[in-house]
């Protein structure tokens, strides 16, 4: 009986080679080739017919059990294949949920941004609004109708930057505006009382720069003119600014000052950030550290802008943002804000 024993040594080289097979194409090919419709085993059933009798029925028998072992052992193999790749699979694509994440890389508001929406939020929370003007300003602005003619001593307070445009009569009347003030004058021009505004904006000195010196920095102008305002009135105001931007702890002194624009000139000054009042380098020993100059708007320059001087006063206050950013974080050196090293700005995240 050669074609059982031929039955016996396909089923047996067929069980050998599905032992090998480890993954699923594998597993497919000998599919094909043992169980196929031109596979092995049915060429055996197919050749049958021309088998005696006896012999068919034998070797008929043994093919079709050889054929059910086969089945049997390939389900069994398969499920195992499948399982074990699942296992790797499972295995390589396993996520370590305990990993802490990949931060991306987030923008933060510039600190002297910061500083200045913080600055014209407090004043918005005291009535104020906000009003911008130009840089490049006139001469009678920036100066004369602030009270401070060509000759007076008060220019020498502010170190010009000059645009090049020369009138016929030899005057030079432009310039950048070395501060915001000239825009007590722009909106009192245009409104009437009562005013409550404060102006941001960029001022410019020619200026070597230091550190506590900019040639460009930003200061924040107030003006609230009205009847009745009073000394007294700037002083709760600037009192109120002060703790909302520098924290309760803080002291403020409001000292004489002068400024041709304003009388009484004030200036604010709060205790010395790095030895809190007992005199150190940076307060240059005095204690205190000036943050603004402030005062009543001088009667004249009210009536200037038409204004009757006699039912209505103003205050008046002027602040640089770099100062303020320097007095609340503590820094000592005004030209990090604006050399651009990202190792100094990083330390101050924030919106
Ligand atoms: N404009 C002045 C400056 O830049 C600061 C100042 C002083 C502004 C007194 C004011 C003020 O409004 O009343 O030095």
């Amino acid at each position: 009986m050669a074609a059982i024993r031929n039955v016996e040594e396909i089923r047996d080289g067929a069980l050998a080679a599905l032992a090998q097979a480890s993954d699923r194409a594998a597993l497919q090919e000998w599919r094909v080739r043992v169980l196929g419709r031109k596979g092995e085993l049915t060429t055996v059933l197919r050749s049958l017919g021309s088998l005696p009798e006896a012999e068919r029925r034998v070797v008929g028998a043994a093919a079709n059990a050889a054929r059910d072992v086969l089945d049997a052992a390939y389900t069994e193999r398969a499920a195992r294949v499948e399982q074990e790749e699942l296992r790797q699979a499972t295995e390589r694509e396993r996520v370590d949920v305990t990993l802490p994440g990949r931060p991306l890389p987030a923008g933060s508001l510039h600190v002297i941004t910061r500083t200045l929406a913080d600055v014209l939020d407090a004043f918005r929370s005291l009535g104020f609004w906000v009003a911008e003007g130009p840089e490049v300003e006139w001469d009678e602005y920036n100066f004369t109708r602030l009270r401070i003619p060509e000759d007076h001593p008060a220019r020498d307070m502010f170190d010009t930057i000059w645009v090049d445009y020369t009138r016929p009569d030899g005057r030079r009347p432009m310039l950048l505006r070395t501060h915001t003030s000239p825009m007590q004058v722009r909106v009192m021009e245009r409104r009437q009382p009562p005013i409550r505004v404060v102006v941001p904006g960029r001022c410019y000195r020619f200026e070597a720069t230091d550190a506590t010196h900019e040639w460009m920095f930003l200061q924040v102008e107030g003006l609230a003119v009205d009847e009745g305002v009073s000394l007294a009135d700037l002083k709760g105001t600037l009192e109120e600014f002060a703790r909302r931007i520098f924290g309760r702890e803080r002291r403020v002194m409001l000292r004489h000052a002068y400024f041709p624009f304003v009388e009484p000139g004030v200036e604010l000054a709060v205790d010395c950030f790095a030895c809190h009042g007992t005199g150190c380098r940076v307060c240059g020993a005095t204690g205190w550290i000036e943050l603004l100059g402030a005062g009543m708007v001088h009667p004249e320059v009210l009536a200037d802008v038409g204004y009757d001087a006699r039912r209505y006063t103003g205050f008046a206050f002027g602040m640089g943002i770099e100062r303020v950013a320097l007095i609340r974080h503590g820094i000592d050196d005004i030209r990090m804000f604006y050399s651009n090293d990202v190792r100094f700005l990083e330390q101050f995240p924030g919106v």
